[in-house]
């Protein structure tokens, strides 16, 4: 595939995000040439350092980094303060200082903890996505989210705060695990229901079998997308909020089951909460409410969860999306089209 350039320009920082094959052996140059040096730590968990770590760390040094690596355990339960004092903690043993530098190689919960350790290590140090998942190139990498959870709420504590880069190299998603790439699904059925009808299309007429060929083009779909919801609403104060169409239900549902959902799974079932709150108050139509729950089985998503309603909504209640005691849940309109309700 031809690598894909998509600046993303927000009120606090402007950066790239480069889609490609091999991207990841040019990390060391791409930090240079932005006039990164000095100390780096690559920040991977224990099962995608293994895969991509040591051609990182190879570029970096080659680029004349001081760069070493700190290897989290894989999994939701390493986004935690304990974590993050941990790597606060590495990062003051090898005296790291404000012109140094951290990676995030690989999904989700390692750019939220490494995002949000950039965001507060001396009150600020540069950071670089390089994400190695469907999830996290399509979503989590970009906008500059970064949290970790406490045991009551997810994200609870975080910051906004923008990559100077997000590397995303395509070829990673040769190794993600069938259903992490599922799961990632998720999260493009949402950027197609709430803002790209031709996506919508796209992914309808995407075997799962081929769905390897059509990921660049989902995957740029989605950055172009998320781009411009960004650059008009960095601070989810607005249309950013459609972004979290099936979160509020999603993140309940991920809490609830103890993290053994992952997120994209949870995610998919708050949507089809949310399009069927949106048919019952009339919002949706059930044409479009068939088509989104179809899509969401097409990519083998459950839709449904045995959890009790009341017990969802109080831990919803908890959640970083309600403002003076109400919920702003997010509803589809039609394909294409979200708003807040
Ligand atoms: N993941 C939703 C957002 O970045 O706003």
């Amino acid at each position: 595939m031809k690598n894909i350039v998509i600046p993303v320009n927000t009120p606090s920082g402007c950066y790239e995000v480069k889609v490609g094959s091999g991207l990841i052996r040019t990390l060391g140059e791409e930090m240079q040439r932005l006039g990164m040096g000095g100390r780096c730590v690559v920040v991977s968990g224990e099962n995608v350092f293994p895969l991509y770590g040591q051609t990182a760390l190879t570029s970096l040094r080659k680029a004349r980094f001081q760069a070493d690596a700190v290897v989290f355990p894989a999994g939701e339960s390493t986004k935690s303060l304990a974590c993050y004092g941990e790597l606060m903690n590495e990062l003051t043993d090898r005296q790291f200082s404000r012109s140094d530098c951290l990676v995030a190689l690989g999904g989700g919960v390692t750019g939220d903890l490494t995002g949000f350790a950039a965001a507060t290590y001396q009150r600020g140090i540069r950071f670089v996505q390089v994400p190695t998942t469907l999830l996290s190139a399509v979503d989590s990498s970009v906008g500059g989210k970064t949290a970790v959870n406490l045991p009551a709420a997810k994200n609870q504590v975080g910051a906004f705060y923008q990559p100077q880069l997000v590397l995303c190299d395509t070829d990673t998603l040769l190794t993600i695990p069938e259903r992490e790439l599922r799961a990632g699904m998720a999260e493009v059925i949402k950027d197609a229901v709430i803002g790209d009808p031709d996506l919508f299309d796209l992914l309808q007429h995407t075997e799962p079998a081929r769905l390897f060929d059509a990921l660049p083009e989902i995957i740029e779909a989605c950055v172009r997308l998320k781009a411009e919801i960004v650059e008009e609403d960095e601070r989810d104060v607005g249309r950013r909020r459609l972004l979290n169409l099936g979160h509020s239900f999603g993140h309940a549902i991920e809490q609830r089951s103890g993290y053994t959902l992952l997120h994209g799974e949870a995610v998919a079932v708050g949507t089809a909460m949310a399009c069927r709150a949106a048919v019952s108050t009339g919002t949706l139509d059930p044409v479009s409410f068939d088509a989104i729950l179809s899509l969401l089985r097409h990519f083998g998503l459950p839709t449904e969860t045995e959890y009790d309603a009341e017990e969802l909504f109080s831990i919803m209640m908890l959640d970083k999306k309600i403002a003076d005691g109400k919920m702003n849940l997010v509803l589809p309109r039609s394909i294409g089209c979200g708003f807040k309700g």
